[in-house]
């Protein structure tokens, strides 16, 4: 298992690029099912979460490269339509390729994801909408069994607005006869990422981006090449990696204006942040952080997967800050190790207080899901001395060549493996 020797206390100065975005590519990997051919994806991050998808579209019956950031994903000889208990315990978002299987062979067999370290994360939405498509929807051993033999298009209301349902439902939708209204959609970057691919390939969906989706069926999609958006959560969380060090960073390929609630909160914390086209510039100025409470919500508000990096920025404010989270309310496994660094936070059901001090000290720490790895990365690149990062495989599945990232900005971080 490798970990990161980090040597903290030093501000982050430079310039670097972001990586295409994860959580983008994932579900647009699955929807090469839904055509017969080689689609191409380029500006692709090569992480561990992406070969898993790989891996799982791989037992499907696709032929997949991934070189120099572009994946060529030939579905044509694709005969299976499970995904293994194997690949989707290692990653929940290979749950995407449900919708898309019963889009293309009218019946899937796909493992539950099983629990995770941000508390429970249920499938119940995608399960009650795919049924309200006509899919007869089961559960054997584990795994969800799907039939359709005849899918309708049907108004489908989400309770939470969730990013992995919408994705879903609206792959299933381009084969349902009729019309498909998903209302409570998700309005993440990520969905309208997914439903311009989609589009390109021939489908006719409406509004994503917004509450209201509506999906044509059915459509009979072709393969296209697409590029991935820049990845919000690397770039904000690099953007943090210069502001918690009290240093100066250019991020360039990156769409503030999926960030712009982020961006609002660190200017608000003091940070000087400067946009032109695909950059973001930001400085300190050597000024200390001031106190922001946030509170995780759906696209467009904070996003979840910038709560732990946040607490991370907040240990070390000046004055009280209140973190709640709204989405995931046990997602805070990195609070007891960033206290290990010395910062001082004390957990209440969804909510983290935070007593801002003047300096963490380097420690050994470790992660336990990506985001937590990330608090984590920039809470030792903070602390004066020696850290040492403990299971640093959370954080290759989602930040691509971070410590080279961190490395060219003047961070001193090793890898070492055991
Ligand atoms: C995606 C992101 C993840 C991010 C999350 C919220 C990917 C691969 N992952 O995850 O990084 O943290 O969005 O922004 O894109 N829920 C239910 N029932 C369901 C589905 C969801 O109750 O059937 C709940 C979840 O428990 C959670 C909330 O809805 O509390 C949001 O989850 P969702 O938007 O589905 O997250 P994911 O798509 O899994």
């Amino acid at each position: 298992m490798d970990r990161f020797a980090i040597e903290g206390g030093r501000p982050l100065e430079g310039k670097i690029s972001g990586s295409g975005s994860k959580n983008a590519t994932l579900p647009l990997m699955a929807a090469s099912l839904l055509t017969q051919g080689v689609t191409v994806i380029r500006n692709v991050p090569e992480l561990q979460d992406i070969r898993t998808m790989a891996m799982v579209l791989r037992v499907i019956g696709a032929d997949i490269i991934l070189e120099n950031g572009t994946l060529n994903i030939d579905t044509s000889r694709c005969n299976f339509w499970e995904a293994p208990y194997e690949l989707v315990r290692k990653m929940r978002a290979s749950f995407y390729v449900l919708g898309p299987l019963i889009a293309r062979f009218g019946k899937a067999r796909v493992s539950l994801p099983g629990g995770c370290a941000l508390g429970p994360r249920p499938v119940d939405l995608h399960l009650k909408g795919l049924q309200q498509l006509g899919c007869d929807i089961s559960i054997d051993s584990g795994y969800v069994v799907a039939k359709a033999r005849k899918l309708k298009g049907s108004e489908i209301r989400l309770d939470i607005a969730s990013v992995g349902a919408t994705g879903n439902l609206m792959m299933a939708a381009l084969a349902a006869n009729g019309v498909t209204l998903i209302d409570n959609a998700a309005c993440e970057p990520e969905i309208v990422d997914l439903a311009s691919m989609l589009c390109a390939m021939g489908a006719e969906i409406r509004g994503a981006g917004t509450p209201q989706v509506e999906v044509v069926g059915p459509a009979y999609l072709n393969p296209v090449e697409w590029t991935v958006i820049p990845d919000r959560i690397e770039t904000a969380t690099l953007l943090m990696a210069g502001a918690v060090t009290g240093g100066r960073i250019r991020l360039t390929g990156c769409r503030s204006d999926h960030l712009t609630i982020f961006l609002d909160k660190i200017k608000e914390a003091g940070a000087d942040v400067k946009v032109e086209d695909s950059s973001v510039t930001i400085d300190m100025h050597g000024r200390k952080l001031g106190a922001v409470d946030v509170t995780t919500a759906v696209y467009p508000g904070f996003p979840t997967d910038l709560q732990p990096p946040w607490t991370a920025l907040m240990s070390l404010a000046e004055g009280d800050t209140v973190i709640t989270d709204s989405i995931y309310p046990e997602r805070f496994t990195h609070v007891p190790e960033l206290v290990r660094l010395g910062a001082r936070i004390h957990k209440k059901v969804n909510s983290a207080y935070i007593k801002g001090v003047d300096h963490l000290t380097g420690a050994e720490v470790m992660c336990s899901d990506i985001r937590a790895a990330a608090s984590l990365i920039l809470a030792t690149l903070a602390a004066e001395g020696r850290s040492n990062l403990m299971r640093v495989y959370h954080l290759d599945r989602g930040y691509e060549r971070i410590e080279e990232k961190l490395a060219a900005l003047g961070a001193k971080i090793q890898r070492i493996s055991e």
